[in-house]
């Protein structure tokens, strides 16, 4: 072996202890990410506490918050079990979207739902398929063009702001808002960006049922959604429970 083709095995082996050490230390799939607090104080609302193996020891309302899922786990998202699990037909009938509307996928990941929604508002309306990792919005433009689809817009966010460029009729949290790091931020912003009338809504695995196999930081409660968006200028609607795992938990902006 010379020293090229060493150099090259022992980067091999390296490439692949990290994916596979990725792959395998989240919820079901899927790594954690580099720690988004470092170096930021923390805001009123928020306290510190234990930091558990899942966990960024950031606590809200008494919930800990999860760290976010890395890109490298991406795969996860566009698994074929998928469909089954969660129901993405039912999660469309739920919203209603109508043609021309605006929405705002918070945490679009790969876009298994982007182009559904996309779908849905049809060419007068438009998606922005928001993130924190720029490795997503790349995955997001490969699959949406391999779709033809070309309204989803890729928006570079951060923890605190998604950074939408026009107001939306619907902000939409599908399994982010529990890892979102600065969650009251998060919502007070969306709630600036929503039109009167707008809707925020949470997709979110049940944290109420044990037999849901998802780890325990990467699920929530109703009851802990609604206490969080309690302190928010949001009204309760209604919960939508027809999906097997999950809960479509859905707010209006007040006034
Ligand atoms: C479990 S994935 C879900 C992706 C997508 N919603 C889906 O259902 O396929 C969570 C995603 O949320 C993103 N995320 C976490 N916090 C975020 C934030 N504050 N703003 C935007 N994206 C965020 C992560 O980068 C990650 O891609």
């Amino acid at each position: 072996m010379n020293f090229r083709s060493g150099y090259r095995a022992i980067w091999v082996v390296m490439t692949t202890v990290v994916v596979v050490v990725g792959l395998f230390t989240a919820r079901a799939g899927g790594g954690q990410a580099a720690d988004p607090l470092k170096g930021k104080p923390l805001a009123s609302g928020y306290a510190l506490g234990t930091k558990t193996r899942d966990g960024l020891g950031k606590y809200y309302f008494g919930r800990e918050i999860a760290h976010y899922m890395s890109h490298v786990g991406a795969p996860w998202l566009e698994r074929p079990e998928r469909d089954q699990e969660e129901r993405p037909d039912l999660v469309m009938k739920a919203l209603n979207l109508q043609p021309g509307q605006v929405v705002a996928d918070i945490g679009c990941g790969t876009g298994y739902f982007s182009w559904r929604f996309a779908e849905a508002v049809g060419p007068k309306g438009k998606v922005f398929g928001v993130e924190i990792q720029p490795e997503m919005l790349e995955l997001l433009a490969k699959a949406m063009a391999a779709r033809g689809v070309t309204n989803v817009v890729g928006v570079v966010g951060t923890p605190e702001d998604p950074k939408l460029p026009e107001p939306v009729d619907l902000a939409i949290f599908i399994d982010v808002y529990h890892e979102c790091s600065h969650p009251a931020e998060m919502i007070e912003a969306l709630c600036r960006s929503l039109k009167p009338n707008g809707r925020i809504v949470f997709i979110e695995y049940r944290g109420e049922d044990p037999a849901v196999p998802i780890k325990p930081l990467h699920k929530m409660t109703e009851e802990q959604v609604k206490r969080e968006m309690a302190a928010q200028p949001l009204d309760y609607v209604e919960t939508v429970k027809t999906l097997p795992r999950q809960h479509l938990i859905i707010f209006r902006k007040r006034g």
